[in-house]
């Protein structure tokens, strides 16, 4: 086959349109005459939603069996870049099996709010560890030469209005918070398709938002993959294709084709755009084309044992009061809720996979003869039902211990709308508590796509966060309560107590179609942390059945630049009876900084399996961007020089091990002092400082110096005095000291002088 160049050269311009939107909901256009095939994309990520006849994108209609993994919400808590990984590569075998060239994912779009209904598919709230997850998905679909969409570019945090809404975000915060993860998923995953969001990116919708989709994702971060817009997405064609959004999906019924071939007829947009969008499409098919194998097996049955592997690994034992986890297989057990018996394991639209075959936590207890189970509650409603749940109060009674499973029905939590609240349905949270009453050893196992309130925190024993963890979360869920599998997960989200106690619960959702940031880069535990906020759960808790202990935290140097790296090394040990996972967090605390910065943000992780008694060292390397903020005056990263702290921490709240380093800056930011700049700006430059160094010194004699300062030191305190001066702008040096009109320009020349 020629090479896509040549294709573009051979095609003619009503060709080259035509390729530019889909041929229907899932299928690219083919160019027979040229021998350029069509290709398929389908949803995912954690599993394969391929419709082979009736089609949609929120998963109304039914797609081919396939097998539900665990969703991102759960894979991410894993905090195992191979948990992901291995996903990523079966997911990219099933596709080659079923001819599919693209999987429609991940999606990691920042949980701004609990309340964001895809908050169970995106990964995290913190931009670190969904880009390291998000890199790792992508690798392990690629390696099988399948791509990968990374959606939703750019700040699509909700649902509420989620095709017109405009996401309101400051330079600092987008780069900060909103950004980083697609910055990974493109340097360092490489995907080879982005998917465009529905909503607008500070006031331009992000099908047409040039600067997104151009300036900063090809030109800065150098992406060379193709974007494809969500489906239904596009507002203005011809903008697009300018901007650099190269396919339409799904079809458009070629309508906005003809649309962008009579703009280059009409000169209004130039072929080369379009030129451009289809060499960067088939580039990436041809990636596909040359090596699909669709002779892959698929072993469905191998993939169900493998959602149960990788899931035991994603489940947070968030609370073990007196060691009530792991069960013993003597103890009799009642297994209560609905939702032991029919699952919540994945979350509703477009990436609902219809699973060949579940298995629920009763299933997989079927064989044991001491659990005896009661629905005890109706996923159907929030009313009590008092039959289910005297039922099941006798059934506590009976029991040494009760594993109660509760959460989000799928009415709560779903693509296309956001929560209101954080509540799980009235009836659920009632029956824990007359459990509790009567049976001193329970255990709640929750399926949520999102954080809950939980308002019987505190009379349960035990305590799992299960997420939706996949088809064969049955199997999963009874390997970490038995105690087969030691738990390892971490949150990849705070846990808060009350909705009113998040970040933006003031202005999430916005007003009418505009959604203003008013939170900033105080998002997730940067909000908690700095403001001490108590929570019900830090970001990054999790317990184990083992303990480990931290010790010998070294860093690399005492001093560094902004342009070395830092290798920081600390070692675990498993001081417990039984073989464990340690996940070991790595924060970087800036002591002191002229911006706002949150107390401390995650910087490294990593996860060390370790036998009793066993001790492994972690190390990290750290380089510019751990230290570094977005400087809106430079329009880039920047170190400020001074000390930061390297905190090993167990969670965001828990700091085990810390050490100094001093980074020095190599950059020197611009200076751009104006008459208007006020004096303590420039008590902060020492080199300005030498410039107006005879100024100050007579103004100090002016205010508070001179020999009348015995008369005045009753009225003006040195503070007094400190706060008049700083706060005063050069000009008015003219008014109240010895500065003249004539030296104002030469003294602002002199201070911005290099
Ligand atoms: C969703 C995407 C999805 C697409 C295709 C859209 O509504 O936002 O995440 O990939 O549909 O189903």
């Amino acid at each position: 086959m020629r090479t896509p160049k040549e294709l573009v050269a051979a095609m003619t311009l009503e060709e080259k349109c035509s390729l530019l939107s889909g041929l229907d909901f899932w299928h690219t256009k083919p160019v027979e005459r040229l021998g350029i095939p069509s290709v398929m994309v389908s949803d995912g990520p954690h599993g394969l939603r391929k419709q082979d006849d009736k089609a949609d994108h929120l998963g109304v209609n039914d797609s081919i069996k396939a097998v539900c993994f665990p969703a991102a919400c759960a894979t991410t808590a894993s905090f195992d870049r191979g948990v992901v990984r291995r996903l990523g590569e079966a997911m990219g075998d099933q596709c080659q099996h079923e001819q599919v060239a693209v999987n429609l994912g991940p999606a990691i779009n920042i949980k701004r709010s609990p309340l964001c209904g895809r908050n169970f598919e995106y990964m995290s709230e913190d931009p670190y560890l969904a880009g390291e997850m998000a890199t790792s998905l992508i690798q392990g679909t690629q390696s099988k030469n399948i791509g990968t969409s990374v959606k939703h570019f750019a700040a699509n945090d909700q649902e509420h209005r989620r095709m017109s809404s405009d996401s309101v975000i400051d330079e600092r915060t987008l780069r900060e918070i909103y950004l980083p993860a697609f910055e990974a998923a493109a340097k360092k995953g490489k995907a080879w398709t982005f998917m465009c969001s529905y909503n607008k990116v500070n006031g331009e919708y992000a099908s047409q938002n040039r600067w997104l989709l151009n300036d900063l994702l090809r030109d800065e971060w150098g992406y060379e993959g193709y974007v494809m817009s969500d489906w239904g997405a596009v507002s203005d064609r011809v903008k697009g294709v300018h901007a650099g959004l190269d396919l339409e999906m799904p079809a458009s019924g070629g309508q906005r084709d003809k649309l962008v071939m009579q703009a280059v007829l009409d000169g209004k947009l130039d072929e080369k755009d379009v030129d451009l969008c289809v060499e960067r499409m088939l580039t990436i098919h041809q990636k596909y084309w040359d090596n699909a194998k669709p002779e892959t097996p698929w072993d469905m049955e191998a993939d169900h044992e493998l959602a149960a592997k990788l899931a035991a690994d994603c489940l947070v034992l968030l609370k073990n009061e007196d060691g009530i986890l792991p069960l013993k297989k003597e103890e009799k057990v009642a297994l209560i809720g609905e939702f032991a018996a029919k699952p919540r394991f994945q979350g509703g639209g477009s990436s609902h996979i219809n699973s060949f075959k579940v298995t629920s936590l009763k299933d997989a207890l079927a064989d044991n003869a001491n659990v005896c189970y009661a629905q005890g509650y109706t996923i159907a409603g929030e009313a009590v039902d008092e039959v289910l749940e005297a039922e099941a109060v006798a059934a506590a009674k009976a029991a040494d211990k009760v594993v109660v499973v509760a959460g989000l029905p799928d009415s709560f939590e779903s693509e296309g709308y956001d929560r209101t609240h954080m509540r799980m349905p009235a009836n659920q949270n009632a029956l824990i508590e007359k459990i509790a009453a009567v049976n001193p050893n329970v255990i709640v196992l929750l399926y949520n796509g999102s954080p809950v309130e939980m308002p019987w925190i505190g009379c349960v024993k035990g305590l799992i966060e299960g997420y939706l963890a996949g088809q064969n979360v049955g199997n999963a869920n009874k390997a970490v309560l038995y105690g087969e599998v030691n738990p390892s997960a971490r949150l990849p989200e705070t846990m808060p107590i009350r909705l009113e106690d998040t970040p933006c619960y003031l202005t999430y959702g916005g007003e009418g179609n505009t959604a203003i940031y008013t939170e900033g880069i105080y998002v997730g535990y940067r909000w908690y942390e700095t403001k001490k906020q108590p929570v019900l759960f830090p970001f990054g808790y999790g317990l184990s059945y083992t303990t480990f202990s931290y010790s010998n935290l070294r860093l690399g140097a005492e001093c560094v630049k902004d342009t070395d790296t830092l290798a920081v090394c600390v070692d675990v040990t498993n001081t417990g009876k039984v073989a464990g996972k340690e996940v070991v967090q790595l924060y970087v605390h800036d002591r002191e900084s002229k911006v706002f910065r949150p107390i401390r943000e995650l910087k490294g992780f990593d996860k060390v399996e370790l036998q009793p008694g066993e001790t492994k060292t972690v190390q990290f390397t750290l380089d510019k961007r751990s230290f570094a903020y977005w400087n809106t005056q430079i329009h880039d990263w920047h170190v400020e020089t001074g000390v930061f702290d390297i905190e090993i921490c167990r969670n965001a709240h828990e700091v085990i091990l810390s050490a100094p380093v001093t980074v020095e800056s190599t950059v020197e930011l611009p200076r751009c002092y104006t008459p208007d700049s006020i004096i303590l700006d420039i008590m902060d430059d020492p080199k300005a400082m030498q410039a107006i160094k005879p100024l100050m010194d007579q103004l100090a004699q002016t205010f508070g110096g001179g020999e009348n300062s015995e008369a005045a030191s009753e009225a003006v305190s040195d503070e007094m005095t400190k706060a008049m001066i700083g706060y005063m702008p050069l000009r008015s040096l003219m008014s109240f000291g010895p500065m003249g009109l004539d030296q104002l320009d030469g003294i602002v020349a002199a201070l911005n002088a290099k």
